[in-house]
């Protein structure tokens, strides 16, 4: 009889593509259908996230309403990995509170998943291992991608940036390169099978280096070489690295989108600092100014944070002063958590819970603002979508545009995975809606 499977994930694109790779595993394993709900799966995995601490609650209060099933079900498995586990003394505590968990694992053991599998089916007792080092870059693709017309590709695992505020480098070990032939084979793979966008990861693909010395700007550059149409997109890119050899890149790739995520953080220089993230506001804005001029139309996202340690109402007022300047096309905003084990966690100043809610609130308004003025100038113009989905309650079509937008539309034809035309009839609010004008002809 099958078996199935759910798995929860939390945090970024890269736990959302493990998953990918976790789900791999598990069809290798004899669990071969997808469960719609946790209470019915015979094994629930969580792939958690340590970013912040309400990501870890989201988590823990998930994994505790397992409790009673697992009483009423002992067969179900409840595995929990990814990067909270990976945080020392992570497995015992949460064996302590959960000790209905069956498998524990961190993010340098998550390709061995299938060996954990076989480990528990022959014993009772609960398997907990998580190896404090990273292993070896794994290149083989075993995922079960879920994601068309879209792939996720990693390219480097780890960060060796070590932000004050950051867990990522404590939990995701030293950044360790993926081999760029493999990477290619890959895509190429992806491609063939119909895949039409492809989004490269990795902490900070700038630092991008293996060991044949190619750079990340060259990676970009093979991929797109001899390709027909489709998108190529990448995160994140550090701004401390970010320069002329990737814009020149940007614009030599047509394939390459004109949207580039690059996280500001803050904009006060006295709070960058602190951060560890060796940029000021003016280079940082600079840079924006650079990449503007030598690619056209190009646009920027980014990731700012309220209330780090010491920050002043004049340092937020920075921050929002840059916001203005920078004129972002969207902008994920995030309050200040205390990481145990960071530098900041220390940092003289923690910032009132009050204080930090009152700036995300502003800093949230004058974002929403101006991601709403760069809908409106859609208004009118043909946009080209690559579409993912169909919505079946409102029986529209609906995809994303260069720059991330979703836009909706109707369709007689059934356009998934192919590129489509719409004019923008529709943009108030943050999404598109449109009419077909053309199906691009360069689908294939
Ligand atoms: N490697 C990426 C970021 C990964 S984390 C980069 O360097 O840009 C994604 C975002 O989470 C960060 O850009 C930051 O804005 C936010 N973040 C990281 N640590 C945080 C913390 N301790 N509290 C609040 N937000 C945090
Ligand atoms: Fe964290 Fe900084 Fe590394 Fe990004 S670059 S993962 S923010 S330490
Ligand atoms: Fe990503 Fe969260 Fe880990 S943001 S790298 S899943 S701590």
């Amino acid at each position: 009889m099958s078996k199935s499977y759910h798995i929860v994930t939390y945090g970024c694109q890269m736990n959302v593509h493990e998953s990918e790779k976790l789900a791999g595993i598990l069809r290798a394993n004899g669990y071969t259908e997808e469960s719609g709900a946790p209470e019915e799966a015979d094994i629930v995995v969580f792939n958690t996230c340590c970013i912040r601490e309400n990501a870890e609650n989201h988590a823990m209060g998930n994994i505790g309403a397992l409790k009673k099933i697992k009483r009423a079900r002992p067969d179900m498995l409840i595995a929990v990995g990814g990067c909270m586990m990976q945080q020392e003394g992570a497995a015992q505590r949460l064996r302590k509170k959960f000790p209905f968990v069956d498998i524990v694992f961190g993010t340098h053991n998550l390709d061995d998943f299938g060996a954990l599998l076989t480990r528990k089916a022959a014993q009772k007792k609960a398997v907990v291992e998580v190896p404090a080092h990273e292993g070896s870059v794994c290149e083989e693709d075993f995922s079960f991608r879920t994601s068309y017309p879209n792939a996720w590709v990693n390219i480097m695992y780890g960060c060796n940036n070590f932000c004050s505020y950051c867990i990522v480098p404590y939990v995701r070990g030293r950044e360790r390169s993926r081999d760029p032939e493999h990477i290619l084979r890959e895509v190429q793979g992806l491609l063939a099978k119909g895949y039409r966008e492809i989004t490269l990861l990795g902490q900070n693909v700038n630092s991008y280096a293996p060991a044949d010395g190619t750079s990340f700007p060259q990676l970009l550059r093979r991929i797109c070489e001899g390709q027909g149409k489709f998108r190529l997109r990448f995160m994140t890119s550090n701004p401390k690295d970010f320069g002329e050899e990737l814009i020149a890149a940007l614009a030599d790739l047509p394939q390459v989108c004109n949207l580039v995520h690059l996280p500001v953080q803050a904009g006060s220089d006295r709070i960058l600092k602190l951060m560890n993230r060796h940029y000021t506001a003016r280079e940082y804005l600079e840079k924006v100014e650079l990449l503007r001029k030598r690619v056209p139309g190009c646009e920027v996202s980014t990731d700012i944070m309220v209330g780090f340690p010491s920050e002043t109402e004049e340092d937020f007022r920075r921050t929002l002063e840059l916001v203005k300047a920078a004129d972002f096309s969207s902008a994920f905003t995030f309050v200040y958590s205390r990481r145990s084990g960071t530098r900041a966690a220390e940092m003289e100043g923690q910032i009132p819970e009050e204080v930090q809610k009152e700036r995300i609130m502003r800093l949230v308004e004058l974002v929403n603002a101006q991601t709403r003025e760069k809908s409106r100038k859609y208004l009118g113009k043909t946009v080209e979508i690559l579409c993912e989905d169909h919505d079946e309650k409102r029986g529209l079509y609906l995809g994303r545009d260069e720059y991330g937008r979703m836009g909706y539309f109707k369709s007689t034809a059934d356009p998934v995975g192919r590129f489509v035309k719409i004019k923008v009839e529709d943009a108030s609010g943050i999404s598109l809606y449109g009419s077909i004008v053309q199906e691009s002809g360069e689908n294939k």
